[in-house]
């Protein structure tokens, strides 16, 4: 009876034996594999998704297993997330500008994936969402036959950077028209016959490069947008539908929207009306009815003629003086920068968190957060200190209540806090937490705990049941959904941070839609009665978080850790597709990299999924600028080039 249970007792003996010890040694590789440091052997590594390099044989065998055992990253991940079972068997196709340097991503709607690379099938490449469309909004700027002082110009120029930058951080795309769009609209020639009034002329000018352009927003560069992200007005003007020509009360002709045709259609009636040549403005002109008025609105504030006689007095007596016009003009400025800070401010109540996960040994990796923390919340200069923005009486000027800033070990979800997160690669965690200047393998497996980051961070959002992997999900949705992208900045801690490069502060500029303060108040004819650095806030008191406090010898330890860490990633980065030794084998930088994040993978995939997304936010700005040089390559604005690019 007992012979039918065991198949090989069918054969003779000896080959019993055979047989018997060729399945243990197959069950032996199969389910311990070896020993070796290379990490496509590892037997951990083989059950979890991890990358295409096991797609060929890893799915067959994945799927033929025994169920995984519990303490496996399935746990909590529904079944159709496995990557192994996706329909895909080739990786997605290139998109355009998809790559920066090292980085590389694809945007797609499934990217609420804990996995890039189930969707991907490439560990180096992200899964971002997908891009948002930026509406146009369009502004002319027309300096032809004025001649200008150089501070005017230089005024001015600022003005229209200020005016780019705001429009573009609210999630459009700022263009800047001149002349030579107006002198492409076919019914340029029929302006261009009529005796106009200067003021309805130039207004006209605006209407047809408008409508030479198309369906989008027309706005004086004396218009920014001075709300929160998602201000009704700004939300209905982000989502780029115009079905009817609307004019906002309030803002003169500071704003308007429509369709091309509705834009082409308001011109020709202009022209034809038979009074035309008398009359000063646009929207006085046109029959009743052409514009839909909107009544309900606080987010965009537009400095005309008119708002500065009201409001901001200082600036106006110098206005109306022909020799002190130049002086006048370099204080708006300033004036527009601060406004729009405090906004932001203001939006904020709450405060700025500086995520500080694992406190005991993260001081110096949230060093760089710290310091972009402590700028946003010094109070901005401003020629008028204890203004308020034209739309905003209400507003809480800086001087009167500061930004606080703290230092939580935990993410919060708060709709009034603003979040700054520094997410380091679990190989730089790693170093910190043990003190070791060199992880290998051995001690990456033996001794440290996997996604030690992603657990801490997410304590109190998730509370301690889920696993590392269902809270990827929620971390993605942190840093890339607009709720969440629009109140929090994520870095990498690796990413250096020079303090002096333009390009890094042009970008949080850019995110931030203000010039950040960075350096200390220029000298002289300072007019705000708080004097220049001490304005800048203190370091926050809360920064060790629960972590003790640190000696100096133990910070420039960790200082030093953290360098040797960077400069390990930075290696391993190069090392990537390099291989060394003579049969072939990774460069061992890239391999123990690769370990660790086989070992930490979801720290590892956030760590990535950020990078990414910082990279993709350059690559769309820069190719933005480089679409705008065709409309501002033609001279209108000269030395303001050369400060932008
Ligand atoms: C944060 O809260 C908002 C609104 O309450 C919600 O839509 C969003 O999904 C939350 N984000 C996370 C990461 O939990
Ligand atoms: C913050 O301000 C200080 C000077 O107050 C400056 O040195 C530093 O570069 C600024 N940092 C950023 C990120 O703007
Ligand atoms: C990619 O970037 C280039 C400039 O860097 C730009 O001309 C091009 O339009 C971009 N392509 C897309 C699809 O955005």
């Amino acid at each position: 009876m007992p012979r039918r249970w065991n198949p090989c007792s069918y054969l003779p003996r000896r080959l019993q034996i055979v047989a018997s010890l060729t399945a243990f040694v197959l069950l032996c590789i199969l389910f311990l594999g070896t020993s070796s440091s290379d990490a496509t052997v590892d037997p951990y590594i083989d059950q979890v998704p991890f990358g295409p390099r096991l797609q060929a044989g890893a799915h067959q065998v994945v799927d033929s297993l025994p169920k995984l055992p519990k303490e496996l990253p399935y746990v909590n991940t529904p079944q159709w997330l496995n990557p192994f079972r996706g329909p895909a068997h080739t990786p997605p196709p290139e998109q355009a500008n998809s790559s920066s340097g090292d980085t590389r991503w694809y945007s797609d709607f499934k990217w609420r994936n804990p996995f890039s690379s189930s969707v991907t099938l490439d560990e180096e490449r992200a899964l971002l969402p997908p891009l948002k469309e930026r509406p146009p909004v369009y502004t002319y700027v027309d300096s032809a036959g004025r001649t200008k002082d150089e501070k005017s110009k230089a005024a001015e120029q600022e003005l229209l950077l200020i005016w780019r930058r705001a429009w573009w951080a609210s999630g459009f795309k700022p263009i800047v028209l001149s002349r030579e769009e107006a002198i492409k609209n076919p019914h340029y020639s029929t302006v261009q016959a009529l005796e106009l009034e200067p003021e309805l002329e130039m207004e006209l000018m605006r209407w047809l490069a408008w409508g030479r352009m198309g369906t989008g927003i027309l706005c004086n560069w004396l218009a920014v947008p001075m709300a929160a992200y998602d201000d009704a007005l700004l939300g209905f003007l982000r989502r780029g539908e115009y079905p009817t020509l609307t004019r906002y009360d309030g803002l003169e002709n500071g704003l308007f929207v429509g369709t091309k045709d509705d834009v082409q259609k308001t011109i020709k009636a202009v022209v034809s009306l038979p009074a035309i040549t008398r009359v000063k403005s646009l929207v006085e002109a046109v029959p009743d009815g052409t514009f839909e008025v909107d009544n309900e609105h606080s987010g965009v504030a537009f400095y005309s003629t008119s708002t500065i006689a009201a409001k901001y007095n200082a600036i106006k007596v110098k206005l109306d003086k022909a020799e002190t016009l130049p002086d006048g003009l370099a204080m708006l400025p300033p004036l527009i920068n601060s406004h729009l800070h405090m906004t932001w401010q203001n939006t904020f109540t709450s405060g700025i968190a500086v995520l500080k996960p694992l406190p005991a040994h993260t001081t110096s990796l949230i060093e760089p957060a710290i310091d972009i923390a402590r700028n946003l919340s010094q109070c901005p200069e401003s020629p008028i200190p204890a203004s308020c923005p034209p739309n905003r009486p209400k507003c809480k000027p800086c001087v009167s209540s500061q930004m606080v800033i703290t230092t939580p070990p935990v993410f919060r979800n708060t709709s009034t806090l603003f979040t700054i997160a520094t997410v380091p690669h679990p190989y730089t965690l790693n170093a910190l937490l043990h003190g070791r200047d060199q992880l290998d393998t051995r001690f990456i497996r033996r001794e440290t705990v996997r996604d030690n980051w992603m657990l801490a961070a997410t304590k109190e959002l998730l509370g301690t049941g889920l696993s590392s992997y269902a809270r990827l999900v929620y971390l993605k949705d942190a840093v890339a959904s607009p709720f969440g992208s629009s109140r929090s900045l994520w870095l990498n801690a690796e990413t250096p941070r020079h303090a002096d490069n333009t390009q890094d502060r042009d970008e949080l500029d850019f995110l931030f839609g203000f010039k950040i303060p960075r350096d200390p108040m220029p000298n002289g004819q300072s007019e705000t009665p708080v004097p220049g650095p001490e304005r800048r806030p203190p370091r926050p008191k809360t920064e060790f978080g629960d972590g003790p406090s640190l000696s100096k010898e133990e910070l420039a330890k960790e200082k030093k850790l953290l360098d040797k860490a960077r400069l390990f990633i930075s290696k391993a980065e190069r090392g990537k597709g390099r291989k060394s030794g003579k049969k072939g084998q990774k460069d061992p930088f890239t391999s123990t990299k690769d370990v660790v994040e086989a070992w930490n993978l979801a720290d590892a995939e956030s760590w990535k999924f950020v990078r990414a997304w910082n990279a993709r936010r350059r690559v769309e700005r820069r190719s933005w600028e480089a679409e705008e040089e065709a409309f501002l390559g033609k001279g209108v604005i000269d030395r303001w080039m050369d400060k932008i690019i």
